[in-house]
């Protein structure tokens, strides 16, 4: 048995677990806004045809000044990326046989970007259940270190780490010329919204992800970026492909920064949602990571490994997130995403189900 690297796509975690795909299901296992996409993208959608006669600028210059202005940095100091993923990958080529730190559990992308550009790779595994980091455990690790990746609220445990927490971190590793990359993918899904981007401009050391797909649900559209020292952001350049950024995700993208509404919306729905869930979990002995943005991992303590509950939850229509890649969790949680009253109304009957079997 196979299982998918990533959430998305369950027709191919049905066919990995050799299960029928019920007609109806409920699919937890990608990270994206339930809300869906804002109303101000579907209002330009007809004129984004306009985009597909001309090459896309190659240098998403318009884009680049739009969330220069938001971020309070340079233009220069900004790479548009073909989503995140292509950033992360884009970070891997530049590190190339360098000695990277990962820690974990977090998004596999960051090891296989290090790992197909010979990096070594270090492996700093934070202690279950709360997933704490302990800061002086990783400071004695940072002079043999080239880089080392954060992700804050972390994917897959949806653990929030305080800004100041990461500026210590920050401040450490650029004492000992280790740069730093703090994915901020979910950033904007907590209420509060914690972000070290203003520190690029003090920190030479730090490069921070965001990605444009999970608050505004356009995954199928493909759009990220990063904020990070004009001389870094020029060396990545270089790795780019050419017009890597289609002129329909630039303008997207535009469109997009305008949406603050949209995002408050977000943030209350999600905790309220999240908070419901956590309640119904706490009744019914589940155990669940202090998650504070829009996933969490959960777990059946009477299992060791969680494989039983995701064939059962399968069968059931809910498809969740498997964690067998995710290093220090090894099967033994699964991660879900929060959506909706009738989605979680669906997922509590099928827990509640599982709990009342003979
Ligand atoms: C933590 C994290 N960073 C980056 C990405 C990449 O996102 P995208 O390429 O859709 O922008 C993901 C996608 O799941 C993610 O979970």
């Amino acid at each position: 048995m196979v299982l998918p690297d990533h959430g998305s796509n369950p027709q191919n975690t049905y066919k990995a677990m050799d299960i029928r795909m019920p007609e109806q299901i409920v699919d937890l296992s990608a990270n994206i806004n339930p809300i869906g996409p804002p109303t101000g993208l579907k209002k330009i959608w007809k004129d984004l045809i306009d985009e597909i006669v001309t090459y896309p600028d190659p240098h998403s210059v318009a884009l680049r000044k739009s969330i220069a202005r938001k971020e309070g940095i340079e233009p220069e100091a900004i790479l548009i990326g073909n989503g995140g993923a292509e950033l992360i990958h884009l970070i891997g080529r530049w590190l190339s046989r360098s000695n990277v730190m990962i820690i974990h559990p977090t998004f596999s992308e960051y090891e296989k970007a290090c790992q197909i550009n010979d990096c070594t790779i270090h492996h700093f595994i934070l202690k279950e259940n709360d997933w704490d980091l302990d800061l002086n455990r990783l400071k004695v690790t940072l002079p043999k270190m080239d880089a080392v990746f954060i992700c804050n609220p972390t994917n897959p445990t949806g653990v929030l780490y305080s800004a100041s927490k990461l500026e210590e971190i920050i401040m450490e590793a650029n004492n000992e010329q280790c740069c730093v990359i703090v994915d901020e993918a979910f950033y904007d899904f907590p209420l509060e919204e914690i972000t070290v981007a203003p520190l690029v401009k003090k920190y030479t050391n730090l490069i921070v992800l965001r990605s444009m797909t999970k608050m505004f649900s356009i995954p199928g559209i493909r759009l990220g970026f990063l904020m990070a020292g004009e001389t870094v952001v020029r060396e990545l350049e270089n790795y780019q492909v050419h017009w890597s950024v289609n002129g329909i995700a630039q303008r997207v993208g535009e469109t997009l920064l305008e949406e603050k509404d949209f995002i408050r919306q977000t943030q209350y729905m999600v905790k309220k949602e999240r908070e419901k869930l956590f309640a119904f979990f706490d009744e019914s002995q589940f155990r669940y990571s202090p998650s504070q943005t829009n996933f969490y991992l959960l777990r059946d303590p009477s299992l060791n490994e969680q494989t039983e509950l995701f064939r059962f939850l399968l069968e059931n229509g809910i498809v969740s997130r498997h964690t067998h890649n995710f290093k220090g969790l090894d099967g033994r949680w699964l991660r879900f995403a929060v959506k909706g009253e009738l989605e979680h109304g669906k997922l509590m009957d099928a827990l509640t189900e599982w709990k009342s079997r003979p």
